[in-house]
């Protein structure tokens, strides 16, 4: 059985509590609905803060009403067995929500930030922020207003936490992406990684992601069944 495992998860995870995914097939993920350029880049976000602001709010309001769901517990249940046996998971998402911390995932690199985040521009303090965020409001730490943002990375930023995946990835055996379209770099390109690294690699997917050629196991269906039972047997094993 794999004693390392590193898990990439995307917003197909989180689809069955509620949140939004960007790219699906059905033509109503979020970008099909909302332009990113006009909503998740710096340059959006410089021109016309409150309409970014008013955009996050949304997301941070859907967000507490969510609830982890089965794969999410399922991440969380295979972290601790794995490190009652001496191994370890890493978890890595793109997600901004934090579902895998509520079910239980301790382990968690969030490379794309967090939405219960805000980070203040001027003096770099970042703070849980769970509630609506406007340009009006003042930083905790240097007390000044106008500089608050959502700690999230937004297109054309870098992702974070990078040398710590790249080191998590070199020192894992299993590569597993989960609810993710393959779609966004550089967390697409974990999988062309894992493979040179020498690691087996899995998807569990709704449908086949755009990169799922790289793959060598595919299992397809809902995350709430499959994560679980991908799980199960690993366990069992
Ligand atoms: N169970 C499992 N997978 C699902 C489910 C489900 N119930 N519903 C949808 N999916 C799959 C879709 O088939 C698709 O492959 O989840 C994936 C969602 O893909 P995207 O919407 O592109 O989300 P993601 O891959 O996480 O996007 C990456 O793009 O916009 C940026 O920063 C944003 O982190 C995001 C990044």
């Amino acid at each position: 059985m794999a004693n390392s495992i590193f898990v990439l998860t995307g917003a197909g995870i989180s689809a069955e509590s509620g949140l939004g995914t960007f790219r699906d097939k059905d033509g109503q993920g979020i970008w099909a609905r909302f332009d990113p350029m006009k909503l998740a880049t710096p340059e959006a976000f410089a021109r016309d803060p409150e309409r970014v602001l008013a955009f996050y709010d949304l997301r941070r309001r859907n967000l507490l009403n969510a609830q982890p769901n089965a794969a999410h517990r399922a991440l969380a249940r295979l972290e601790q067995a794995l490190f009652g046996r001496g191994g370890h998971l890493t978890l890595v998402t793109q997600n901004i929500d934090d579902l895998h911390e509520r079910a239980g995932s301790r382990r968690l690199i969030h490379m794309h930030g967090e939405l219960l985040k805000a980070r203040c521009q001027r003096c770099g303090a970042v703070r849980l922020w769970p509630e609506d965020l406007s340009a009006a409001d003042a930083c905790a730490d240097c007390g000044r207003a106008g500089g608050l943002r959502p700690h999230v990375v937004w297109f054309g930023e870098t992702p974070m936490r990078m040398d710590d995946i790249d080191r998590a990835l070199r020192n894992a055996d299993l590569f597993v992406a989960i609810g993710t379209s393959g779609a966004v770099y550089p967390a697409a390109g974990f999988v062309a990684e894992a493979r040179a690294y020498g690691l087996r690699t899995c998807e569990l997917n709704l449908e086949a992601a755009d990169n799922a050629d790289l793959f060598d196991e595919r299992r397809y269906g809902p995350a709430s069944q499959t994560v679980p039972a991908w799980v199960d047997e690993l366990l069992s094993a």
